[in-house]
């Protein structure tokens, strides 16, 4: 059976570990922090939404969806703020029409379905995460868990909502029985875990017991629930257009047609997954990518930023105020929108054995062929090496 290694991380949302990528997918720093931080700051969507009511998001590697989640909390905090109700739709008093609502285009790829459909449920806001113990053996992440909780970014609850109205159709038996199993419980919402069942119950009444759950449930959440009416609400604010796709992203991106501006890149780490950390990946990427987009990305590997470069774009570097310090990279084809440049430290490095990238000309290696290959190309390459490098640049 499919199995979840879940944790609280320190700012009380769910994060997850993967055994088989012996990899974290969530930083232990707290899930949604990171995802503000490395994805959705430095984004600058208040700057976009000034001139446009219309995005494309991509979002490579979904996994639990918190960069998507918190793009859409960010997107709902700034459209409320704009917002004042009535029966007509006002933004900065002006009345709009259907056709002049903001308009959200995200397209979520991950090849692991069962995570996307479990996606909504997962918990994101723990309060108190005192004894935060984690249910499956790994000292590293048991050591990062001591440091203090952050918990600066809240989501609001209408999120999971929205998206668990978009994946509803998708979520089959398996993803059902992991989250009404008894051992994973804490880590999912009983709200959201409840208003799954409204919405199934309601159309498939099959007994008398179900029947009734779904006319208790039917009255709460039609009745009661000022979370639902309020996520009802929000949905009327904008147009929300939500597709997801769980093949090889390689694969989704060789079919795809659509024009992003702005690219969530958040694959495994190059040395664990570098299919998606290649140079022809990123040629894909270019074409998929608007004049005035951006991608955003965790990783501050010197390979990575040289393959970018190579396939075409600008490089620069993504700053955490909160963190104070470079905490990711943005690679765009205008080079103005770049608010970070690569040091003289950085390029000199992209110019050692550190700055060479992954290669997959056919975009359908495996991730142990790219590894290979990469490590005779370092191998038998002339570069300076790294730490030469360093030593070198920090005598200077
Ligand atoms: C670091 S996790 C992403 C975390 C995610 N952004 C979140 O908010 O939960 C990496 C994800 O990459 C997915 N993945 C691995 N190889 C992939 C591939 N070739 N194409 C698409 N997704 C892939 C994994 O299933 C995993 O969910």
């Amino acid at each position: 059976m499919y199995k979840l290694y879940p944790y609280f991380t320190n700012d009380g949302s769910t994060g997850l570990f993967s055994p088989d990528a012996d990899d974290i997918y969530h930083s232990t720093y707290g899930a949604l922090s990171e995802a503000y931080e490395k994805f959705i700051l430095p984004a600058e969507f208040e700057n976009y939404f000034k001139k446009n009511n219309e995005i494309k998001i991509l979002d490579l590697c979904f996994g639990i969806g918190y960069n998507t989640k918190s793009f859409i909390n960010f997107f709902l905090n700034f459209i409320y703020n704009e917002t004042t109700y009535s029966d007509n739709i006002k933004y900065n008093d002006k009345i709009v029409t259907d056709n002049e609502k903001y308009k959200i285009f995200i397209h979520a790829v991950d090849t692991d379905k069962i995570l996307m459909n479990l996606s909504p449920f997962f918990i994101s806001n723990k309060n108190n995460i005192k004894n935060n113990k984690l249910p499956f053996e790994n000292e590293k992440i048991k050591r990062m868990l001591s440091k203090k909780p952050k918990g600066i970014f809240y989501l609001r609850e209408e999120v999971d909502e929205l998206l668990l109205q978009k994946i509803i159709e998708n979520i089959d038996k398996e993803s059902e029985k992991i989250l009404f199993s008894f051992k994973y419980r804490k880590y999912f919402s009983n709200y959201m875990k409840g208003l799954y069942a409204f919405y199934k119950n309601k159309r498939y009444i099959t007994n008398p017991v179900s029947k009734l759950i779904a006319f208790l449930h039917n009255i709460y959440y039609l009745h009661i629930s000022k979370r639902h009416k309020s996520t009802l609400n929000a949905l009327k604010l904008f147009n929300f257009n939500f597709i997801t796709n769980n093949n090889d992203a390689r694969e989704v991106l060789k079919n795809d047609n659509f024009i992003y501006n702005y690219v969530f890149l958040d694959a495994f780490t190059p040395a664990k997954c570098p299919c998606l950390w290649t140079i022809d990946f990123f040629k894909l990427l270019f074409n998929r990518l608007d004049d005035n987009g951006m991608i955003l990305t965790y990783s501050n590997s010197a390979s990575v930023r040289n393959a970018f470069i190579n396939a075409g774009f600008f490089v620069g570097k993504i700053y955490s105020d909160s963190q104070k310090k470079y905490t990711g990279t943005v690679a765009v084809k205008n080079k103005s929108l770049i608010k970070h440049e690569l040091s003289q430290y950085d390029l000199g490095l992209l110019k050692t054995k550190a700055g060479i990238f992954y290669r997959d000309e056919n975009l359908n290696a495996s991730n142990e062929a790219i590894i290979a290959a990469h490590k005779k190309e370092v191998e038998n390459s002339t570069l300076m090496s790294s730490s030469k490098f360093i030593k070198q640049y920090s005598k200077s």
